[in-house]
């Protein structure tokens, strides 16, 4: 198949997939916790991904943020087919991260990369449920809560929960309960254990875990050796259609154990 012929398919990438369950791994050389060349190749491949994958036409990409995917975005060259209309959209709003790492600016930077168009979703963080209620009724949200439902491809990254929890200032209490539970991923505002089972979601609009599952495209961009637990435990009940673009660093480290 082309797709084979275009990133030839190594043996342990083949091995990571099938442990997964998962369509395809790709696997950088090195640690992205130690080269940020690491992470430039991410955004290499997912820009190689992209372009090979999504068909002609109108495509609507969902983004999440995070310094991964806001490094990858960086990168993005070969999108800019005239017989494809490239939209992107923030996956969900407001789940408390810096300005230049949340999903409305990776859109933003990923359409002036590819000759897309974006959206964004301005959810504020600390909003009585009123406020929230009356604001999701605003047309301008829910017409990007619209597009976001119709999003045929979906770019995410996978990180480590506490440290996603410390990160975004969630309260004491609620980094009490992660650990509690055991979380040890986080994606989408989800917490998941090392069962890949999810034990807390921020409750915010936008895409839902179980939305995920219908999206043809999905690309997880996550490496490092520091983040194989947390890969490897997002990656047990990821949808079978996902692209798991990872480094060596994390790849030995989960094939290691199984
Ligand atoms: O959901 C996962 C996080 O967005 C990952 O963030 O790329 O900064 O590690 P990171």
């Amino acid at each position: 198949d082309v797709m084979g012929q275009l990133f030839g398919m190594q043996q342990n990438e083949r091995q990571l997939a099938d442990n997964f369950g998962i369509d395809r791994c790709l696997i950088v050389s090195g640690d992205s916790d130690q080269q940020q060349k690491v992470i430039e190749e991410f955004g290499n491949l997912l820009d190689e991904a992209l372009h090979s994958c999504l068909p002609d036409g109108q495509n609507i990409i969902a983004i999440m943020g995070g310094t991964t995917i806001a490094n990858a975005a960086k990168q993005l060259t070969n999108l800019k087919s005239t017989k494809r209309q490239n939209l992107f959209v923030p996956a969900r709003g407001g789940i408390g991260e810096t300005v230049n790492l949340q999903a409305n600016s990776v859109s933003a930077e990923m359409a002036a990369r590819s000759n897309g168009t974006y959206r964004t979703l301005f959810v504020p963080e600390q909003l009585s449920a009123v406020t929230y209620d009356s604001l999701l009724k605003e047309p301008a949200i829910v017409e990007v809560l619209n597009l976001i439902n119709q999003a045929n491809c979906v770019v995410h990254s996978i990180g480590r929960a506490l440290h996603m929890a410390a990160r975004r200032k969630m309260s004491e209490e609620d980094i009490l309960m992660l650990k509690q539970k055991n979380a040890v991923a986080e994606s989408f505002g989800y917490f998941f254990d090392e069962d890949g089972k999810v034990v807390y979601k921020i409750p915010r609009v936008g895409l839902q875990l179980k939305d995920v599952r219908n999206i043809p495209y999905i690309f997880a961009v996550a490496g490092g050796k520091s983040k194989a637990k947390a890969i490897q435990a997002y990656m047990k009940n990821a949808p079978q259609q996902t692209w798991l673009i990872t480094d060596e660093a994390a790849a030995n480290e989960i094939l290691r154990g199984v």
